[in-house]
């Protein structure tokens, strides 16, 4: 079951057929999370393997990488998205929806030229991108009327801004992780202009840039039922009485140990043995199953470790006592030598004489008290 992300009703509609259905054919039901969605089905048309990831959307605009088994924002729009600020300048100029206001306006900025001066937001991490569009909204019609800007240069103008302006905090994103990849997705993600100007900056820095069209972009069914797989190969399947949606589910929410876990045969493995399935029944939501699962991930990660080095600590005792033995040995032999030597200086008994050699005799370490003329 596919929804889009920004349409509450259907999403509403959606859940309760969803659960119908698994109710109905005895099917695991699975939520997943939208964001998330678009990330792995962008990772698996791409090949991209550790990307930072541009996530651009009508309903999101954020700046993600993974790390520590979540997905961490590490910039974002602080108001509203990058998609919705490009369709409500659509509707300004009263671009068509067909086949969408963002494509119609990447396809007048193309004819632009004249830059009009737009306030340019970047607060740290974050843009801000309500105050450009409030701006842009009262200034368009009337310089498109005074013939000083036309409405091709408009949507020139909002683009190069507010791509600017996502590109600048995608490339501190990438010099703070250190990534030489950079995946972009969302619908506004396959906007020709946008990928040009990420493209430019990932040459700069060395990196390489991974975006795909509008057939994975933009939110579709297969996007959904990947992560849906991954979870599946997780052994997640929530309770159907908890299968619901929120439009609150942050992409910094998910924690994927389970859905790293089941892309390799080990991690697999030991989904298997620890049986996540019945964690994920017992806990209720994946999330939860997540978290229980993340001790014994770390918990089985760390016994080897702990073996080992109680291992060396062993080695290292028995190598010390072998040292500390032989040294004592050394002592009684070279005594004893020098005993025997001195027994002879001063002359003792031949029998006497005789009885040490045959003590000496089947002993290797009082070999060199052994009278050999005997
Ligand atoms: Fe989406």
């Amino acid at each position: 079951m596919y929804l889009s992300a920004h349409h509450f009703g259907y999403a509403q509609v959606g859940a309760v057929v969803a659960r119908t259905l698994s109710l109905a054919w005895k099917i695991p039901i699975i939520p997943v999370n939208h964001c998330v969605g678009h990330i792995e089905m962008g990772r698996l048309i791409t090949g991209a393997d550790n990307p930072v990831v541009l996530y651009v959307s009508g309903g999101n605009t954020q700046v993600i990488s993974y790390s520590n088994r979540k997905y961490r924002i590490f910039g974002e729009t602080i108001d509203i998205a990058v998609g919705n600020c490009l369709d409500r300048f659509a509707r300004v100029l009263n671009l068509p929806n067909n086949p969408s206001p963002g494509y119609n306006i990447e396809q007048l900025a193309k004819k632009g030229a004249k830059l009009f001066d737009l306030p340019y937001c970047v607060k740290g991490m974050d843009v801000s991108l309500s105050g450009i569009l409030s701006l842009i909204e009262k200034k368009a019609p009337q310089v498109i009327a005074s013939g000083e800007y036309t409405r091709e240069d408009m949507c020139f103008s909002l683009q190069e801004t507010v791509f600017a302006m996502l590109v600048e905090i995608t490339e501190r994103a990438m010099a703070h992780t250190g990534s030489r990849e950079l995946l972009i997705v969302g619908g506004v993600g396959c906007n020709m202009r946008l990928q040009e100007m990420a493209k430019a900056m990932c040459e700069e820095r060395g990196a390489h840039i991974f975006a795909t069209d509008e057939r994975f972009c933009i939110d579709n069914g297969a996007m959904i039922a990947r992560a849906g797989e991954l979870m599946l190969e997780a052994g997640l399947k929530t309770d159907v009485s908890k299968a619901t949606f929120t439009q609150r589910y942050r992409t910094d929410q998910v924690n994927l140990v389970l859905l790293l876990l089941a892309a390799d045969f080990s991690g697999w493995l030991l989904l298997r043995i620890l049986g996540a399935e019945h964690l994920a029944a017992k806990h209720g939501t994946c999330t939860e199953a997540v978290h229980a699962m993340a001790m014994w991930v770390a918990m089985t990660s760390t016994l080897p470790i702990v073996l080992n080095l109680a291992t060396l600590v062993v080695l290292a005792l028995t190598v010390w006592q072998v040292k500390k033995v032989k040294k004592l040995c050394e002592g009684i032999t070279s005594s004893t030598h020098w005993l025997s030597r001195s027994s002879v200086r001063v002359g003792i008994g031949s029998s006497a004489k005789r009885a040490l050699n045959e003590y000496a005799r089947g002993r290797p370490e009082f070999a060199l008290l052994v009278d050999k003329s005997e």
